[in-house]
């Protein structure tokens, strides 16, 4: 297992929990944070005993409070395209991952971490957990996906709205508008992520992989293209062991045991 200067990489059972750990500077992502992020997150997608991941924030008062402002103050032009690249890299790796990941949102999730948040399959978030995209009070604006995935979420007058004022808003209001999928008290938020996390790991690994691919997907495709695709994926799951698995098991009346084969 690699080890991490400013993450926790932890696994317990079919889950790997990924722990932002920069408290001093509310979980802030560096450079070396998100190269970090990257690597952490392919290594849970390697990892044989992984099924589901969480990712979250160290300490009770910030999931990631956005980009290193002190890494991004001095930068020019050319430096902050490769940041947003390094932010962004992180962002595609969560896109293309074979595993699913919830965002179990902690505390203070603003600019970058809002974007973190909402690049991940779904957020689960504490009662005192707060979501905004503050960028446009630092002159610039999200650099992380937010002006994509944001209107994505939760509709463009929405994502326009909180992304041109800068508005922080409230787990209450996050799950109003469709941001997070659920709140729950902050002494619960792991627990209840970990729920989740094990009854998804308890179905067949393959169809979790392709049916969040297809999902996915369908932002991007046409009706027509998305339904070819999911047609495709449908086919191949009959060519691995765990579909009859999973179908000779329901006709036994046991439950299955699925291998991801
Ligand atoms: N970058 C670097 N350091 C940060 C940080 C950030 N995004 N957010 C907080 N910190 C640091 C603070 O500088 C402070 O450090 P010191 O103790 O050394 O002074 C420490 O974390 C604690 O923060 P505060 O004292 O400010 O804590 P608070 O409780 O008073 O306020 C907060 C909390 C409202 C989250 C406030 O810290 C804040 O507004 N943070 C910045 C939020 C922000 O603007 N995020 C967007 C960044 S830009 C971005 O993300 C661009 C992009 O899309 C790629």
């Amino acid at each position: 297992m690699a080890s991490y200067e400013n993450l926790r990489y932890e696994v317990d059972g079919f889950i790997a929990t990924i722990t932002i750990a920069r408290e001093k500077a509310l979980n802030a992502l560096n450079r070396h944070t998100l190269n970090e992020l990257t690597w952490a997150l392919r290594e849970a997608d390697g990892d044989a005993r992984v099924r589901a991941v969480i990712l979250t924030g160290a300490g009770d008062k910030a999931f990631v409070a956005g980009a290193d402002i002190s890494e991004m103050v001095e930068q020019g032009a050319t430096e902050a395209r490769g940041f947003a690249q390094a932010g962004r890299a992180v962002g595609d790796v969560l896109e293309n991952l074979s595993k699913p990941v919830i965002a179990a949102v902690n505390g203070f999730a603003l600019g970058g971490g809002t974007e973190l948040a909402l690049a991940c399959d779904f957020i689960y978030a504490s009662d005192r957990a707060k979501f905004g995209q503050p960028e446009v009070n630092l002159g610039v604006i999200p650099g992380f996906g937010g002006t994509q995935r944001l209107p994505r979420r939760v509709g463009l007058a929405r994502a326009t709205e909180l992304i041109l004022t800068g508005d922080i808003i409230g787990a209450d209001e996050a799950l109003r508008i469709g941001l997070v999928n659920k709140v729950v008290p902050a002494a619960e938020l792991l627990a209840e992520a970990k729920k989740c996390a094990e009854k998804i790991a308890s179905k067949g690994p393959l169809a979790v992989a392709y049916a969040r691919r297809a999902l996915r997907k369908s932002v991007e495709l046409t009706l027509s293209a998305g339904n070819d695709l999911e047609g495709e994926l449908f086919a191949l799951l009959f060519a691995t062991q765990d579909q009859k698995e999973g179908m000779k098991a329901f006709l036994a009346k046991r439950p299955a045991k699925f291998e991801g084969k």
